[in-house]
C-alpha cells in the first residue's frame, strides 16, 4: 500500500516538475515568474502612509504571489520619478505602477512605458490626461464624504465657522476629497465656510502656515476644520493649540496614521478615514499580475478621466470612517500597532477604548 503511494506521488511529482520548467522555458507568459512588476511611490513626507503602510503592504503581496518586484520612491521629485521608471523599464519591469506627483509628469510616464510595451496602472491617484491600463484606489469622493460627514457629527447642528484646508491642487483625489466633503457639509445651513485653501504637495510645514492665515483672517471666529489628511490634521491641531483651542474645535484627517489615531483618542482630531493598504495593495498586485500574464484584471467600475475623455477600468475600494469609538478596529485589521499608538500620554486613552 505505502510502496503503491509513494510510487504514485513521484508520478505525481514528476509531472508537475515537468510542467513546470515547460512553463518557465516557453516564455508564454502562462506563469507570473515571466514578469516583473515596478512601483514608484511619490514621496515620505505628503504622509506616512507610503513608507510605514503601502510598501510592507506590497512587498507582502508581491511575495504571496510570487512574482519579482521592485518598489522605488521618488521623494516628491517629478524628474527623479521619470529617472526611476526609466530605469525600471531599461532594467525589465513589464508592468509599471506609480502614484504620480502630478498628472502632466504622470501622463508623460506613461506614454514613455507604453511606447516600450510596458503596461501601466495607476495607483492611488488618477493621472489624467494619463494612458494607464487601470486605475487601483479607494471611492475618493466617498472619502471626502466621510470626512464632511465626520466633521458634522462632530459639530452638531449649532452654527460653525468651517474652514477648509484641501490637499494638493495637484492631486486628483485632493479635489475629489475635497468635492465629497463640501456635498455634505454646504447642505447644512446653519454651517458659513470662513476660508479654504490648497496645500502645494500636501506640505505640512506649509500647511501650517497656510492655517494660521486662515484663522486669523477669520479671526479666530472658527468652530470646525476639513483638514484632508492626518498629517495636515497635525498641522492645523498644533495652531489650535498655540490658540488654547485643541480639542474644542473638531478637525477631520484621513490615512488613520498612529498619529492622527493618537489625535483623536486624545480629542484633538474628530476622526480619520482608513483605507486599509493590505487591500488597496492586494488589489495593485492582482491588477499587476493579471497585465504580467496578459490576462484582464477583475475590476467593478471605471472612473472618468475628464482630461483625457475615457473611462478608466477601475478597482475601487470603499473607505471606512473612523472615530474613538472605531479606533479598535484598525488594530484589529493590522492598519496600525496598539504598541505604536499607545505610548506616553497616549496609554491613558488606549485603556478606555480596548486597545492593548
Ligand atoms: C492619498 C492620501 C494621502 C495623500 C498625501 C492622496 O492621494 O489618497 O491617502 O494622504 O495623497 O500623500
Amino acid at each position: 500500500m505505502k510502496r503503491t503511494r509513494n510510487i504514485v506521488m513521484a508520478v505525481v511529482l514528476g509531472a508537475t516538475l515537468s510542467l513546470a520548467a515547460c512553463g518557465s522555458d516557453d516564455g508564454g507568459g502562462s506563469d507570473s515568474s515571466d514578469g516583473k512588476i515596478g512601483v514608484i511611490l511619490p514621496d515620505t513626507k505628503s504622509s506616512v502612509r507610503w513608507e510605514s503602510a503601502d510598501r510592507p503592504a506590497l512587498e507582502a503581496a508581491f511575495k504571496e504571489a510570487d512574482v519579482e518586484y521592485t518598489i522605488q520612491n521618488a521623494e516628491g521629485d517629478a524628474e527623479k520619478m521619470a529617472t526611476i521608471a526609466d530605469g525600471m523599464i531599461a532594467d525589465g519591469v513589464t508592468v509599471l505602477a506609480i502614484v504620480n506627483l502630478d498628472s502632466e509628469s504622470g501622463a508623460a510616464i506613461q506614454e514613455k512605458a507604453a511606447k516600450q510595451g510596458v503596461r501601466t496602472i495607476d495607483y492611488d491617484r488618477l493621472t489624467l490626461g494619463g494612458s494607464a491600463d487601470y486605475y487601483v484606489s479607494f471611492d475618493n469622493t466617498v472619502v471626502g464624504e466621510l470626512q464632511g460627514q465626520g466633521l458634522a457629527d462632530c459639530l452638531g447642528e449649532e452654527a460653525a465657522n468651517v474652514i477648509y484646508l484641501n490637499g494638493s491642487p495637484t492631486d486628483n483625489n485632493a479635489t475629489l476629497f475635497s468635492a465629497g466633503a463640501h456635498s455634505v457639509l454646504d447642505k447644512i445651513s446653519t454651517y458659513t465656510e470662513v476660508g479654504e485653501q490648497a496645500v502645494p504637495d500636501w506640505d505640512n510645514e506649509q500647511a501650517v502656515t497656510i492655517f494660521e492665515q486662515l484663522y486669523t483672517q477669520a479671526g479666530g471666529d472658527v468652530q470646525g476644520v476639513y483638514a484632508a489628511n492626518d498629517g495636515l490634521a497635525g498641522s492645523v491641531i498644533s495652531i489650535l493649540e498655540k490658540n488654547g483651542q485643541a480639542g474644542q474645535v473638531p478637525v477631520t484627517g484621513q490615512d488613520a496614521t498612529v498619529e492622527g489615531l493618537q489625535n483623536i483618542l486624545a480629542g484633538t482630531q474628530c476622526m480619520t478615514v482608513y483605507k486599509s493598504a493590505k487591500l488597496e495593495a492586494g488589489a495593485l498586485a492582482d491588477a499587476a499580475i493579471a497585465l504580467v500574464k496578459g490576462e484582464d484584471a477583475d475590476t467593478n467600475g471605471t472612473t472618468e478621466d475628464s482630461e483625457g475623455d475615457r473611462d478608466v477600468p477601475s478597482i475601487l475600494l470603499t473607505p471606512e470612517s473612523i472615530t474613538k469609538d472605531t479606533v479598535k478596529s484598525v488594530v484589529d485589521d493590522g492598519g496600525a500597532k496598539a504598541e505604536d499608538i499607545c505610548t506616553g500620554e497616549f496609554a491613558q486613552y488606549c485603556d478606555e477604548v480596548g486597545i492593548s
